[in-house]
């Protein structure tokens, strides 16, 4: 097998390697990102973002684009239905954080974002998403004022960030719509374009459509980066993804739920076409890891609490998982979770 890992080119970001981490509501929080940055992961989304909350000055919102100290580039993604409220959000993202680039998200397919006009409804009208992706680069461009920068010291903004979008294939069978919506990004200035192989109506029931991908490669031809998303579940998936595709970069997520060595993995097989299993405790080290991360973000008992799902990922696919996840989602201290895992470590 040839060497399918190399370096990406996002608008003026280089980022080393072309294995993404997904945006995940709920996963991809600081902490989590950081365990895959060190796992390997060469570049990852913040979740959804609302641009509402941002332009309202919440200080909730402002906390959930934070970037892990040890990632080299992060991409802070929103979400809306107004080119205004856009704008001014992505603003609001440059002011407040030094991400590398801004994504707008165009895939969400829960109603409760749709209905509002934003996420996975811009598929069915790509001219508002040409609008709207117009505003956030015009905004992108246009902002002088200075930035933080990884240090959390304010600097000069010299170099424009580039803004991406993730969108599904389209809304349904009747409506697939995945190049027009990656003409009007283009028009708009948008720098890649990562694609989920399924509509909205199919949410993640049956299989990403690889064949999407690559036409939408094809169509692209190499003018900006196609990011291939959807049913990464193993290293080999990944190289077969790349190979079948010829996208740019691959992006993950359920995949990596509670298994943030799938990076770890991917690189080593895209580089060697090898995979080195790696031992449970070893998988484990990574979740009390992330545990702490999330004790010094939101307190012992809030992290705890996201720390029972997230465990209960971890342990996925080990023997004794279902004896574990009974103990997991009952545990509220940072010691019971010692407790439970003691015989592992
Ligand atoms: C729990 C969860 C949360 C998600 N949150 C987001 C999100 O905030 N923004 C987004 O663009 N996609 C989100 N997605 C979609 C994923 O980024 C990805 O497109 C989808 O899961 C398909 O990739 P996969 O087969 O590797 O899981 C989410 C998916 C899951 C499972």
């Amino acid at each position: 097998m040839t060497n399918l890992y190399h370096p990406v080119q996002i608008g003026n970001l280089s980022l080393a390697g072309n294995v993404f981490l997904a945006p995940m509501a709920d996963v991809s929080d600081a902490s989590y990102r950081s365990i895959c940055a060190d796992c390997g992961a060469d570049f990852a989304y913040t979740e959804l973002i609302s641009s509402e909350a941002l332009v309202r000055d919440n200080q909730k919102t402002f906390d959930m684009m934070v970037r892990a100290p040890n990632e080299k580039a992060y991409a802070v993604q929103i979400f809306g239905s107004t080119e205004e409220t856009m704008a001014n959000a992505a603003r609001v993202v440059l002011a407040k954080t030094s991400c590398e680039c801004l994504d707008i998200n165009c895939g969400c397919p829960v109603p409760k974002v749709t209905k509002t006009g934003a996420g996975s409804v811009l598929t069915r009208e790509p001219e508002k998403l040409y609008k709207i992706t117009k505003a956030v680069v015009e905004a992108v461009q246009g902002y002088c004022d200075q930035r933080p920068d990884i240090n959390g010291n304010l600097v000069a903004y010299s170099q424009p960030i580039p803004v991406t979008v993730k969108i599904r294939m389209g809304w349904d069978s009747q409506h697939i719509t995945y190049k027009d919506c990656a003409q009007a990004a283009l028009e708009a200035g948008a720098q890649a374009i990562a694609i989920h192989g399924r509509t909205t109506a199919q949410g993640y029931e049956g299989k990403a459509s690889w064949e999407v991908i690559k036409e939408l490669v094809d169509f692209v031809g190499g003018r900006i980066p196609v990011i291939g998303n959807g049913d990464i579940k193993v290293p080999e998936d990944a190289a077969r993804m790349i190979q079948e595709t010829g996208c740019d970069a691959v992006m993950v997520a359920r995949g990596a739920r509670g298994n943030p060595f799938i990076f770890t993995k991917i690189r080593e097989h895209l580089t060697t076409g090898k995979i080195t299993e790696i031992p449970f405790n070893t998988t484990l080290e990574a979740g009390f890891r992330e545990m702490a991360l999330l004790v010094e973000a939101f307190g012992e008992t809030p992290a705890c609490m996201k720390m029972r799902g997230r465990f209960s990922n971890y342990v996925k696919g080990f023997d004794g998982a279902k004896e574990l996840r009974l103990k997991i989602v009952q545990a509220k201290t940072v010691a019971d979770f010692q407790e439970i895992f003691k015989p592992y470590l």
